[in-house]
């Protein structure tokens, strides 16, 4: 499954950045920067699934460090050439459901377009808990079809399958910010901040503390 996973992934790394601007369109990618440019002193920073590092390059400046992981080689190959000017990210390869870092070690866990692609996001909440500081910041960004008309819905079904072919078998794509924050408070996290981002198409922003 996770071979498989690897591989999905793996085939879009070269075009994914602009695929994505295609699917989901440019208006709600800039909804995400500007809102994720409110976000201050992000400290050292574990990233889950950066794919290519689109929003990797957006919280660069407001971390000290960051940890940018992916479970594809490919998409860290493509993540390294994109990020190669910034001094303060590392890339490296991780599974965020079940990764090898230290308990409390980072001050932020950053997680883009991956709570819908993944398994089972608890046991990423669940590692997120446990890897943050105690006060450590869980910020999450989920593109969903939640509060999108059936009509844009389709549409957008529609360019995803044209670019990326059919999703994961697991994939969700209709999460309501009631439902996210109430996986993350599950595993006890306090919600700080809980909204939906866009117009025609829509993404999740969710701040979450560790207690
Ligand atoms: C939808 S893409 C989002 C990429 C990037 N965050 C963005 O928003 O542009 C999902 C990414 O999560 C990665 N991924 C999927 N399952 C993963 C897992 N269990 N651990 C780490 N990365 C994973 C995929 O390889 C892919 O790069």
């Amino acid at each position: 499954m996770r071979e498989q996973k690897e591989q999905y992934w793996g085939k879009f790394a070269l075009t994914y950045d602009n695929d994505q601007e295609y699917i989901v369109g440019k208006p709600i990618l800039q909804a995400i920067t500007t809102k994720l440019h409110e976000e201050c002193d992000l400290g050292e920073v574990i990233e889950f699934g950066c794919g290519a590092g689109y929003f990797t390059k957006v919280i660069a400046e407001k971390a000290r460090h960051i940890i940018a992981t992916d479970l594809s080689d490919r998409m860290l190959e493509v993540a390294r050439v994109q990020l190669q000017k910034f001094q303060n990210i590392t890339i490296q390869k991780a599974n965020c459901e079940d990764t090898y870092f230290p308990s409390r070690s980072f001050d932020s866990v950053f997680m883009a377009n991956l709570v819908h692609v993944v398994e089972n996001p608890m046991n990423v909440f669940q590692e997120s808990h446990q890897i943050l500081k105690n006060g450590g910041l869980l910020l999450i960004v989920d593109f969903t079809g939640y509060g999108m008309n059936w009509f844009e819905r389709m549409k957008l079904g529609i360019r995803y399958l044209k670019k990326l072919g059919m999703p994961p078998r697991h994939s969700r794509n209709k999460l309501s910010p009631d439902q996210l924050v109430s996986f993350v408070e599950t595993i006890d996290f306090k919600v700080e901040e809980a909204r939906l981002l866009g117009d025609k198409t829509k993404a999740l922003y969710l701040r979450g503390r560790k207690a």
